[in-house]
């Protein structure tokens, strides 16, 4: 039999507030992009300088929603891509990476528990991807997590269509825990880098 005395836990107002639990993932993150550095942007996550109009954006959420998903592990579903006009336009929006793309693919991560949460990791295979949110809307989209150099950044909340590239070894997580969430990867087996360099211009930096 122990005894054990303990005092009662003693914290500031502030400290109360520090510790309670934060609801939205991107209260712990750094998505503040226009603040992120060169470092960040040039080893781990950047957006690019292209855009897409919002009718496509949200064409492929629907046709998204509408895909069957091969189910490779419960937290990893994959649609080849299909073949319609609302793909070909993306993929002539994005043809400037054509010869260097390994595979085009829809990805959906269902609602997830705690046993099944995309935990921090880096690929085993592909070494850039170049990514699109596509649903949910808003601050619904759980946000690609990216840990780099002892800080935490999360993609910002998911308001128009935008277009990122990022370096699949660099450490990341998605804990999505609500609803099925959508997007789309084009797999690049080039490091990030040299991504990076030789596409340098679209590099929004
Ligand atoms: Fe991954």
């Amino acid at each position: 039999m122990y005894i054990i005395k303990q005092k009662p836990l003693t914290m500031s107002d502030e400290q109360w507030k520090a510790n309670i639990t934060r609801s939205d993932r991107r209260q712990y993150l750094n998505t503040d992009y226009a603040n992120w550095s060169m470092d960040v942007k040039s080893n781990a996550i950047c957006k690019l300088k292209i855009t897409y109009d919002e009718d496509l954006w949200k064409e492929l959420y629907e046709i998204a929603q509408s895909l069957r998903y091969e189910n490779f592990h419960k937290i990893l579903n994959l649609a080849i891509w299909p073949e319609c006009d609302a793909t070909k336009r993306l993929q002539d929006i994005l043809s400037v990476f054509e010869n260097d793309i390994d595979k085009y693919l829809f990805f959906m991560s269902p609602p997830m528990t705690m046993d099944d949460m995309i935990y921090p990791h880096r690929d085993p295979t592909r070494g850039t991807s170049i990514y699109l949110p596509i649903g949910p809307y808003g601050i619904d989209y759980a946000p690609l997590e990216m840990y780099y150099d002892h800080d935490e950044y999360g993609l910002p909340e998911n308001n128009s269509p935008t277009v990122w590239a990022w370096n699949t070894q660099c450490t990341h997580a998605v804990f999505n825990l609500y609803q099925p969430r959508y997007n789309i990867q084009l797999g690049m087996n080039l490091p990030y880098q040299q991504v990076f360099e030789k596409y340098n211009d679209l590099f929004d930096i």
